[in-house]
């Protein structure tokens, strides 16, 4: 058997009429930046997520340098976040030149720890950024409470998470600012690069939708150094398609998770822990094994792909050097970073593919 890792060609086939039609329709139309399947998205992502102001953007790279551009975040600045997280959440705060202050994870969930965080505030700590990791939110409400104490802003990293709740909440409710990204490969992902950004605050809405297209209040008139990060109406009108069938999507990939862990829950191997509060979109199905290497390898021999969602920590990496961390900072990662491994997941995984994954496994 040979097991496909995301699937994207699967779920394109099963949609390719509607897709089809609506790229036709933006390339009879022309419309290729900003028309109106651009607004037509936002629509329907307010109305997905529940928060009052969804902005698309270039991918979810730029929707952190739009979040963090639209709270003033400078030079000097400095922004609490995870270790254990793709680097585009750390290298965009350094590279508008504040700096990354690291706070380890939880043994479980692999989110930031709520309970580190304090020991990392400064004076010139200006907001935290929780990663909801593999599409688990963070502990939100702690991290609200110290941020809220501390007068501090609250990001969200939710490239990994659209649809996901805490509490009952979407998780581009949470914060002051949420982002996400639909990267090919993400939950809900487009055929290139998007992303977005969703806060309930008009005053941020507003600043984020002109820092989106160079800082411009109106055409050739600059108000902010902004950035060209606008979404592709193309992309747009592909999500907004996705979009229509992500609830029922999203159920699959629960489902999936569901049948991995039926099957792998008696074995040696550390499960995804799903915190009470949240449900997970299951970006990932991520477990800890020992030997990671050897029975990755062993995998692949029977056709089964698996993937490391993160082999290295973000403070032991090559260009965080100037930050002075050491190994031994942040045990919890590190230690996560040489178990996890990823399984194959994507909606549409049949039994018969977990039941051989499972077993080879
Ligand atoms: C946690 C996290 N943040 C940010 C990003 C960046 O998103 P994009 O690839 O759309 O720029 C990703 C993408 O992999 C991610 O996983």
């Amino acid at each position: 058997m040979k097991i496909d890792f995301a699937n994207l060609q699967y779920q394109y086939k099963l949609y390719k009429d509607e897709i089809d039609e609506a790229i036709d329709e933006v390339l009879e139309k022309s419309n290729y930046i900003m028309g109106e399947e651009v607004a037509i998205l936002e629509n329907n992502l307010e109305k997905f997520t529940g928060a009052q102001y969804a902005i698309t953007c270039s991918s979810g790279t730029d929707a952190l340098l739009l979040a963090m551009m639209a709270l003033d975040i400078q030079s000097g600045d400095e922004i609490i976040t995870t270790p254990f997280t793709f680097i585009a959440t750390a290298e965009t705060i350094a590279f508008l030149g504040a700096k990354p202050v690291f706070a380890d994870i939880d043994e479980k969930t692999y989110n930031i720890d709520p309970s580190k965080l304090e020991e990392k505030i400064s004076s010139k700590t200006k907001a935290i950024i929780p990663v909801s990791l593999y599409g688990q939110p963070a502990d939100m409400d702690v991290i609200q409470s110290i941020a809220t104490k501390h007068n501090l802003k609250v990001i969200v990293d939710g490239a990994q998470s659209f649809g996901s709740t805490y509490k009952g909440k979407t998780d581009s409710n949470l914060g002051d600012i949420s982002t996400t990204s639909f990267f090919p490969a993400k939950p809900l992902g487009c055929f290139g690069d998007g992303g977005a950004v969703f806060t309930n605050s008009e005053e941020l809405a507003t600043k984020m939708k002109s820092l989106r297209v160079h800082g411009q209040s109106k055409r050739y008139h600059h108000k902010y150094i902004g950035m060209g990060g606008r979404m592709d109406t193309l992309q747009c009108a592909i999500v907004n398609v996705k979009l229509k069938h992500y609830k029922k999507d999203l159920a699959l990939r629960q489902e999936v998770a569901e049948k991995y862990t039926k099957v792998l829950k008696d074995k040696d191997i550390v499960l995804p822990f799903i915190d009470k509060n949240t449900t997970s979109v299951f970006a990932q199905y991520s477990i800890r094994v020992k030997e990671r290497d050897k029975l990755q390898t062993k995998l692949k021999e029977k056709g089964i792909p698996t993937a490391v969602h993160y082999p290295m920590p973000l403070h032991l990496q090559e260009c965080f050097e100037y930050l002075n961390y050491t190994k031994g900072d942040f045990p919890i990662a590190e230690q996560i970073s040489q178990e996890i491994m990823s399984l194959p997941m994507n909606p549409y995984i049949s039994d018969d593919e977990i039941a051989y994954i499972t077993k080879v496994l």
